[in-house]
């Protein structure tokens, strides 16, 4: 079925599973939203992150006839996921990207203690820790807010002296002492998945959700019958706010320059702009 996959997140951290997708499914169109008016996500409460997330769903089904919508964002999934599958069930899959990585880790015997980073709204909704109990109760976890890092890379610093003092503040905290397996519970923190490696030298399993999402909905797509037998189509992106940075990082991410295109979704209202 030719129709895009609509995929979302707050600002430039669903491109790293927006990309995963292309890979895993390169027959497949694109329509990527990044709500860059309202970035970061991760301070903000469930009901405002739940309002943003349905309206853009919205766009991506009615204005771009989407034939799925992925969550790109552990936040926006923590704070909207089962109100956006319960409103859409039975006519579009609605995929987040939390369960995934949970069944990945819960996969990983060699892994006795977790450390889960992640926004602010994402460890205060208790998610991770909810589904870890339940699911593997031998499994010993520490979750810890790391509020500064998505902004950081939102803004570009990442590779740099800055995100190294950053992350060495976080990553020393002794909340994480112990660790052998640490969750980048955030899209946006792919981006120094490296420099969290280099911290760890090697000797910490970094779980992140691109890879094990694409798996997850490229398998959806085929039960469903939904995957794209004939050309793939031109992928979008918009954003509500231009930056620079969201720019820079598509370039990266698809290896060409990609034209953003501003959506006014929020221009009627008075909640930003
Ligand atoms: N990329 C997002 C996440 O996975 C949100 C970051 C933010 O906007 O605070 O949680």
């Amino acid at each position: 079925m030719s129709r895009p996959i609509g995929i979302f997140d707050s600002g430039i951290g669903g491109l790293t599973v927006a990309s995963a997708i292309k890979k895993a499914l390169p027959g497949e169109s694109i329509i990527y939203f990044g709500d860059t008016a309202h970035v970061p996500y991760g301070d903000k409460s469930k009901e405002l992150i739940a309002h943003y997330a349905v309206r853009i769903t919205d766009f991506l089904l009615q204005e771009k006839n989407c034939k799925a919508i992925v969550i790109a964002c552990n936040t926006a999934s923590a704070a909207a996921y089962e109100h956006l599958r319960d409103q859409h069930r039975g006519s579009i899959p609605v995929i987040n990207v939390i369960d995934p990585m949970i069944e990945e880790v819960i996969a990983t015997d060699a892994v006795k203690h977790v450390g889960i980073i992640a926004t602010k709204t994402t460890i205060g909704s208790g998610v991770y820790q909810e589904k870890f109990s339940r699911r593997k109760p031998g499994l010993k976890f520490s979750a810890m807010a790391t509020p500064l890092l998505a902004q950081m890379i939102e803004e570009g610093f990442y590779n740099n002296s800055i995100s190294e003092a950053v992350l060495g503040e976080y990553l020393g905290d002794d909340m994480l002492k112990d660790i052998d397996g640490l969750v980048l519970a955030c899209t946006h923190y792919p981006l120094i998945k490296k420099e969290i490696d280099a911290y760890y030298q090697g000797k910490v399993k970094i779980f992140d959700s691109a890879e094990v999402v694409a798996k997850k909905l490229r398998a959806i797509l085929e039960k469903e019958n939904l995957l794209n037998t004939s050309q793939a189509g031109e992928d979008h992106f918009f954003v509500s706010d231009y930056t620079k940075s969201f720019e820079e990082a598509t370039r990266i991410f698809f290896q060409k320059v990609v034209k953003l295109e501003r959506s006014g979704i929020w221009d009627d209202t008075t909640t930003s702009m």
